[in-house]
């Protein structure tokens, strides 16, 4: 009887003395082939039911309920241009959302991927570990040049977590090689988020997003956001609220203890809840406690920078002068991944001597073809003035979105720039919310799937009160502030009939 050695040693032997020949072999490989495999061998397009069944077996998508995709297509997108998309059965959609609050100058721009083919035949790669190359030398001093005055240095990471994440690293070896080493808590706002990896999950602040990774990187503390809409009523203006909301901050720095906080990590404008604005007071007084207790003011633009805003940073608006500035997103319109943390020159400073160094950093940050990406897409930037389209448009966008106040479901029309949230309600009047199971119905069961269907993408959200959110491409105007309002209109009036909203 054949032992488990023997057939082992057959094995070897066969293989050693080359039996399996080589054509056979490739015919076995051939017939193992997956039909994705055979077609790509072949040179041939894959067929839709093909890709759907491959997606359906092999792929573990991001944030995203699986269980309905069992029964259900999952969507796939085949091709974009402008401020729209088609997916693979040719339909098209209006992209509200600039994909992920990220595709800033549209889609389809060819002198992008031309730009990432020129560079890539030149060098294709080299880390920015000891060495550096002209793409990352002319976007570090590009960026700079929007930014704050006060922000002299550039580290890139490949996207907004990773440059948060370094934000927090920064402030606290930063601190520990100034004399005050217990100075490492940072605070945050709540419902803010700022990324997955632990130490971004941890300045996030939405809990049900954390519980199943806790625990996560302690001593980190949340302060209230500026959501005037939800404000007490007591307040007389946005302003003393805002001036409310600023004073927590001092009163956690104080209740903390000022020697152990490193830093406080806002959104000027905060998306998560649904585009939270604060007047420029807010960020002066913040300013004026950060600088009182030596604590750090990050400001997390992933979202608001690149012209989101109606300047090229949210900073320069709210006349902001943060000790870091985090971008991603809209830094190459998202044809590349990249992301980058602006900093001042005294945090840079004890890098300039001895054998100091900041032990941290990632393989394909400042990747020269996403920098090459990146100039060119700030080019596209200057050459149609798209902050500028922006600035010149915002209140026309205001204007059309809140002719939907119209509508009983419709609690709040609030935003920036190109970069809105509608806060969706039972009761405009006393301003009640929808409890869980509604807006699970209302948003993940209805809205979702209707706007989807009548042929728009954007965000419905419920981290904090129900919203539905827009951050177009920056190249949009009237005609399709319009097109926008009437198919939310469409939407949002049928959500209202469901739950018998008169
Ligand atoms: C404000 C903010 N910070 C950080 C992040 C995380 O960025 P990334 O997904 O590039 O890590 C996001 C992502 O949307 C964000 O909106």
């Amino acid at each position: 009887m054949a032992t488990k050695e023997s057939i082992a040693r057959k094995l070897v032997s066969a293989i050693t003395r080359g039996k399996a020949p080589a054509k056979k072999q490739a015919k076995a490989r051939a017939d193992q082939a997956t039909p994705l495999l055979k077609a790509r061998r072949a040179g041939k397009e894959a067929t839709p039911a093909m890709l759907q069944k491959a997606a359906k077996d092999n792929l573990f998508l991001h944030f995203t309920r699986h269980s309905p995709y069992q029964k259900s297509d999952i969507p796939i997108i085949t091709k974009a241009e402008g401020h729209h998309f088609w997916d693979i059965n040719g339909k098209k959609y209006f992209d509200g959302i600039s994909s992920l609050f990220a595709v800033n100058v549209g889609h389809g721009r060819e002198r992008l991927a031309e730009a990432a083919a020129k560079q890539m035949k030149k060098l294709d790669y080299f880390p920015i570990w000891s060495h550096t190359h002209a793409p990352a030398i002319e976007l570090a001093e590009r960026i700079l040049s929007y930014a704050p005055k006060n922000l002299s240095r550039v580290f890139f990471t490949t996207g907004g977590g990773e440059a948060n994440e370094t934000a927090w690293k920064l402030a606290k070896q930063y601190f520990k090689m100034n004399g005050k080493p217990m100075k490492h808590k940072v605070l945050t706002r709540a419902v803010a988020y700022h990324g997955t990896s632990h130490g971004a999950l941890s300045l996030t602040g939405i809990p049900s997003m954390k519980k199943m990774f806790e625990p996560l990187v302690p001593s980190t503390f949340r302060v209230p956001n500026t959501n005037w809409y939800r404000a007490q009523d007591d307040f007389k203006n946005e302003e003393e609220f805002a001036m409310w909301a600023a004073d927590r901050v001092e009163e956690m720095i104080l209740f903390e203890d000022p020697d152990t906080v490193a830093a406080f990590f806002i959104e000027p404008v905060q998306n998560s809840g649904g585009c939270f604005t604060s007047p420029p007071s807010y960020f002066k007084r913040v300013r004026e406690i950060c600088d009182k207790y030596d604590v750090l003011l990050v400001a997390d633009e992933t979202i608001d920078g690149f012209g989101r805003i109606g300047t090229m940073f949210a900073s320069e608006r709210y006349g902001l002068e943060p000790d870091m500035l985090v971008c991603a997103k809209g830094i190459t319109s998202a044809y590349q991944p990249l992301g980058a943390l602006m900093l001042t020159e005294k945090l840079f400073e004890p890098f300039k001597h001895g054998t100091n160094i900041f032990a941290h950093g990632y393989t394909f940050a400042a990747h020269p073809v996403a920098c090459a990406v990146a100039l060119e897409n700030l080019d596209i930037f200057d050459e149609e003035d798209l902050v500028g389209n922006v600035a010149r448009n915002e209140a026309a966008f205001k204007k059309t979105l809140e002719k939907l106040k119209d509508l009983p479901i419709v609690g709040d029309v609030r935003g920036a720039g190109y970069f809105y949230a509608i806060e969706l309600v039972r009761d405009k009047d006393t301003r009640e919310t929808f409890n869980d199971k509604e807006s699970e119905k209302l948003l993940r069961q209805f809205l979702s799937h209707d706007l989807y269907d009548n042929g728009l993408y954007c965000r419905s959200d419920d981290r904090g009160d129900p919203v539905v959110q827009l951050a177009p491409p920056l190249t949009i105007g009237q005609k399709e502030f319009d097109e926008l309002e009437q198919t939310l209109r469409n939407s949002l009036s049928k959500a209202g009939k469901m739950f018998e909203l008169m």
